[in-house]
């Protein structure tokens, strides 16, 4: 049956219209809040994972991590997962954009899900994420195992609570391929019995449901947990890859190795200037000497960054300056994107730059964080760690191969300290966070 504007009347997409703006590329909107009239603010710009649950994922056997803060800084010895952490959103990306046996072989190469399962462990590999964007917490859960030699998603749920009390309903339900989906008006159901499923085939039981159904796109939580997995970013910083110059070209953001970090700079120059200027001001303000900062396109086609250092008369070009210099430069530009990533993952922010510059770097990544978007830091760093709070800590603890996570306020004794006004990263180094050294 066909609605007034044309929606077919059990169709779950109209009743979600009705109080969920449309959107037609999730990706353009990144970092804008929706507003419906009447309606509740919706946003995304204030995603939040509120924590992460691994099963089988690599290091990561089996282990929760609760309470997950808007900007929390993890501490691990070297191959204790902390980038397999990051790796996750990457995995669900690749999930997301293409399937779970795609996503495997990239992660784990030819040998896919072999490779990516915890050694010596059984069972199916499992993420469950809960996270929460101004409404209720939402949780996906995500179930990949192997069968007759295939990785096929053996269970996929998302889930959330309604009212105030009692279980979260089951919005979607699938496995190998075929499970049940809502399909009514969402906001008109007071009580999780008054709930229309659908049993639904997917094309092949190694894509996603959330990706499969068409219904879904227009769905909040999914789009939500879209736009978090299609935008979140990893900033892995090459000095050498962002040091020489680049051809000629448009690009708004930094990329995951900062190679492209003189174009964006350009960018912000030509076209975001109140932006450049900031970043400028910044810069000058911390590194000692930079007076000005100036991109120039040479007559072959490059663009290349200048320094200007007041006590000299010719400007210094990028491939002569301190990797300090070009470093704090590129995680202004990156903290100051006008389009903030709903997560950002960085890995050792510390290298090459001035002890004394973290604190400052600490408190931008906080404002990232205050602004709506959730940052994640990995780090080897005492002196990072000195200008983090006790909540905002985590540490990984390596045992028999296996990682699991722990929060530096469940340790009473780190606890204890920090009331009494020491300092994370001494603390660490004398030796309170229990089980981090291997
Ligand atoms: N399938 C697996 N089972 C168990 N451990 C694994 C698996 N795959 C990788 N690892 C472990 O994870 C480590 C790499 O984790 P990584 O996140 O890069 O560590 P970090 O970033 O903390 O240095 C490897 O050294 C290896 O010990
Ligand atoms: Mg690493």
């Amino acid at each position: 049956m066909e609605t007034p504007n044309g929606h077919s009347q059990d169709s779950f997409v109209q009743g979600v219209r009705l109080v969920f703006r449309r959107r037609q590329d999730a990706t353009r909107a990144r970092g804008t809040a929706l507003r419906i009239p009447g309606a509740k603010r919706f946003t995304f710009d204030s995603m939040k994972i509120e924590s992460l649950r691994l099963k089988n994922f690599r290091a990561f056997q089996d282990t929760e991590w609760r309470n997950i803060p808007s900007f929390v800084v993890v501490v691990g010895a070297n191959g204790t997962g902390k980038s397999t952490l990051f790796k996750v959103f990457e995995f669900l990306r690749d999930c997301m954009r293409d399937n779970v046996q795609i996503a495997l072989h990239r992660l784990g190469g030819g040998r896919g899900f072999d490779e990516v399962r915890s050694r010596s462990a059984t069972g199916p590999i499992e993420i469950e994420l809960k996270f929460r964007d101004d409404g209720p917490l939402v949780t996906y859960l995500l179930q990949i195992d192997q069968e007759g030699g295939r990785p096929i998603v053996t269970q996929e749920v998302l889930k959330y609570r309604r009212g105030q009390y009692g279980q979260p309903w089951k919005f979607l339900d699938f496995s190998r391929g075929e499970g049940n989906a809502v399909t009514n008006e969402v906001e008109d159901v007071q009580d999780e019995s008054q709930l229309t499923r659908e049993w639904q085939t997917l094309k092949s039981p190694d894509i996603l449901a959330i990706k499969g159904l068409a219904q879904f796109e227009k769905f909040p939580a999914v789009k939500s947990l879209g736009n978090l997995i299609e935008n979140w970013h990893i900033s892995d910083f090459h000095i050498g890859k962002a040091r020489p110059e680049q051809d000629v070209g448009l690009a708004e953001h930094l990329s995951r190795e900062g190679e492209n970090l003189s174009l964006v700079v350009d960018y912000l120059f030509k076209f975001d200037r109140s932006v450049f200027d900031t970043i400028i001001e910044k810069l000058k303000a911390r590194v000692p000497g930079v007076s000005k900062v100036e991109s120039k396109v040479t007559d072959e086609g490059k663009v290349l960054l200048k320094f200007q250092d007041g006590a000299f008369e010719d400007p210094f070009l990028a491939r002569h300056v301190s990797d300090g210099t070009i470093k704090m430069l590129a995680y202004l530009v990156l903290l100051h994107d006008p389009k903030p990533h709903p997560l950002l993952c960085i890995e050792e922010p510390e290298n090459q730059l001035y002890p004394g510059l973290l604190n400052e770097l600490v408190e931008e990544f906080r404002d990232y964080a205050r602004n709506g978007g959730q940052v994640l830091v990995s780090t080897h760093s005492p002196d990072l760690l000195n200008a983090t709070e006790l909540d905002e800590v985590y540490w990984i603890v390596k045992r028999n191969g296996y990682s699991t996570i722990r929060r530096a306020a469940d340790s009473e004794q780190v606890s204890t300290y920090m009331r009494d006004g020491d300092k994370m990263g001494w603390l660490w180094k004398q030796g309170f966070f229990d089980g981090v050294d291997p």
